[in-house]
């Protein structure tokens, strides 16, 4: 593998040769002598690591720039209510519960309602999304991970499931929910009754493509062939294709596993996936096998991978593309490298797990049929040299040592330890600038760094990406392909933010994050990330609210905004109690921004949105300009 030589150019200097702005005004000028960002940039390559987290570099001061966004930030706080800019103005669009079809029932407070009406409502925690717009209906796909014990199941003392019917209900408040959506007097709701309208469940019928179709280790007593699994479930983030097609992506699918047999011991790769004998409570082996792991030890490794759906047919089977890998799949960022080929970037949300690549085999075709295209190409893994250059590692039986192409896909996590791939701070989600060649990941927070390694063995000591130990707050890594190339095998990196606390732990703590961070700004465990058409980064969080002690002065989950050319973050939105928040996408016009509240009051301090006795709801909002302007 050869690095395509960097010439002597300062990384913003490449930046500016690969991908020039339109016009170099003052105000670029002004702005980059104001955050020094050259200074906090390049003494990571100059001096390593070590000095970086110590130098003069970090946490200086405040970055005084004029801003770009249209808009004053809100200020960090800890109400039960969505808070946005002057000006600005939102309304739920949706809400778990809400009816989909002409036989839906109402979600019953009382009750949280059952299997049957669970299976025809929006689904619970709603968390990636995508609207798709044609021939002027709007179709909205949405992502429903997990359900919120303590509230679906709130009407039993035990706040859990107590019988086969709760169970069943809480499998039905996962998957993905598809509504067609329309606007009466500017405000969003769910068309009931459209013909479009689907649940995704983890009953639903999908089929599996790619290399490890067929395998062996894909057959089960339900299913002989390893061709056809049912359902999905535990979507987190999401990905689109520019063919129209919605990504699912399948993340923590271990925590719905048990075990009956007395003492069952896991194998190794049960151990890595996180697969333990007993579940998080949602007790799905009690009315189905395949969640038993000593009855039915294969099924685990038909779940932990991207789902391919087709949101204008709601009877076609969506795919498990098993080419993009088996791991806790965050979301999935689709790019058209310039050549043509399909370029999946996607995260591993674990701590200490990895960063991967799928570069398909065929090129995108705008006129053709590109339906399987992501079921054949190549998978790699990301390993960040400490002098910010990196290399994806291509995983396949040479470079792993396993038996097949199969394998790989199915024991991704290994592969990516075989090729020694570099652990991260749980990588969330993967964004991609849409006006130039340069992807962002969220690595949310990590409290093993430095202190054990990951479920494979592998060292997580800090390294330069992720440098601090028991790392509680998160940073934002960037990398841009060499010669802007995305199919090539070499980058160079650098960190957009350390998140931080500056109020708490001063200005030359590690802890105090990046110069970027102030207290007016400052936030903790980045997760969700979105570029929107101006090219501004979107940054939503699913940290810590207890805003006490390191996180005092950081309030509720919260969405910002971040000006890649400059370094400039800014608050957009507060969450209301106990939330994260979690998706985002906009409509056609460009009018409104649709936003995801996630578990609110999931420890029982809410009942957002509706107020006043009733139970809290995951919803998605919608925001809009007072003025009916642009947004995002
Ligand atoms: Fe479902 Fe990694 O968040
Ligand atoms: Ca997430
Ligand atoms: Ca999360």
């Amino acid at each position: 593998m050869t690095h395509q030589p960097f010439h002597d150019l300062s990384f913003d200097e490449f930046d500016e040769v690969a991908s020039p702005r339109p016009e170099f005004s003052e105000f670029d000028d002004v702005v980059e002598r104001a955050i020094s960002r050259r200074g906090f940039l390049t003494g990571v390559v100059a001096v390593g690591a070590a000095s970086f987290l110590t130098g003069t570099a970090l946490g200086t001061g405040t970055v005084q720039a004029a801003s770009r966004f249209g808009f004053t930030p809100v200020d960090a706080n800890t109400l039960d209510d969505i808070t946005v800019p002057d000006g600005f103005n939102w309304h739920v669009a949706m809400k778990w519960g809400d009816e989909l079809f002409d036989d839906s029932i109402a979600l019953d407070e009382e009750s949280r309602g059952t299997a049957l009406s669970q299976e025809k409502a929006f689904g619970d925690n709603n968390d990636g999304m995508t609207l798709f717009s044609k021939g002027g209906r709007n179709i909205f796909v949405v992502n429903n991970e997990y359900v919120n014990r303590g509230i679906i199941f709130g009407n039993r003392d035990s706040g859990l499931p107590e019988t086969d019917d709760d169970v069943k209900k809480g499998m039905m408040g996962h998957g993905v929910t598809v509504a067609e959506i329309a606007q009466t007097d500017g405000k969003w709701s769910i068309v009931k009754g459209s013909e479009l309208n689907r649940r995704i469940t983890p009953a639903t019928a999908v089929e599996i493509s790619g290399p490890a179709r067929g395998h062996d280790l894909m057959k089960t007593a339900v299913d002989a062939t390893g061709t056809k699994a049912f359902g999905t479930w535990n979507n987190c983030g999401n990905g689109e294709t520019p063919w129209g097609t919605y990504l699912a992506c399948e993340e923590n699918f271990n925590g719905y596993f048990s075990a009956s047999e007395e003492g069952f011991e896991q194998t190794p790769d049960q151990v890595r996936y996180g697969l333990k004998n007993e579940d998080w409570g949602y007790g799905w082996a009690k009315v189905d096998d395949r969640f038993d792991l000593s009855k039915d030890p294969n099924e685990p490794h038909r779940a932990g991978y991207v789902v391919e759906i087709n949101p204008f047919d709601p009877t076609s089977t969506p795919k498990k593309r098993t080419a993009l890998g088996r791991f806790k799949h965050e979301n999935a960022e689709v790019v058209i490298a310039a050549n043509g080929q399909v370029v999946v970037y996607m995260g591993d949300d674990e701590r200490g797990e990895f960063i991967y690549k799928f570069v398909s085999s065929a090129k995108f075709s705008a006129a053709g049929d590109n339906s399987d295209i992501l079921d054949d190409g190549k998978l790699y893994a990301a390993k960040f040299n400490d002098d910010q250059t990196g290399d994806w590692m291509e995983l396949n039986p040479e470079t792993t040592g396993m038996s097949s192409q199969a394998e790989v896909c199915i024991r991704t996590r290994v592969a990516g330890s075989a090729v020694g791939a570099t652990t991260m701070d749980r990588p969330e989600w993967v964004a991609a600038n849409p006006n130039k060649a340069e992807v962002y990941c969220a690595l949310t927070n990590n409290k093993n760094r430095g202190i054990k390694p990951n479920a494979g063995g592998d060292d997580t000591s800090p390294n330069a990406p992720n440098p601090r130990p028991a790392n509680n707050y998160g940073q934002i890594v960037r990398w841009i392909p060499v010669d802007g190339d995305h199919t090539s095998n070499a980058f160079k990196w650098d960190l957009f933010v350390l998140a931080g606390n500056p109020g708490v732990h001063g200005n030359t703590d590690p802890k105090s994050g990046s110069r970027n961070v102030t207290t007016a700004n400052m936030f903790n465990s980045p997760d969700g990330l979105q570029f929107d058409d101006n090219g501004f980064l979107w940054i939503q969080t699913d940290g810590k609210y207890s805003n006490e002690g390191d996180f005092e002065g950081q309030g509720n989950n919260q969405m910002l905004v971040g000006d890649t050319a400059t370094g400039q973050i800014e608050r957009f939105l507060v969450g209301p109690k106990e939330c994260e928040v979690t998706g985002c996408t906009w409509s056609a016009d460009r009018r409104t921004m649709f936003v995801g509240i996630q578990h609110p009051g999931e420890r029982g301090d809410s009942s957002w949105p509706d107020g006043g006795n009733s139970i809290p709801k995951s919803a998605v909002i919608a925001i809009q300009r007072d003025d009916g302007g642009l947004i995002g």
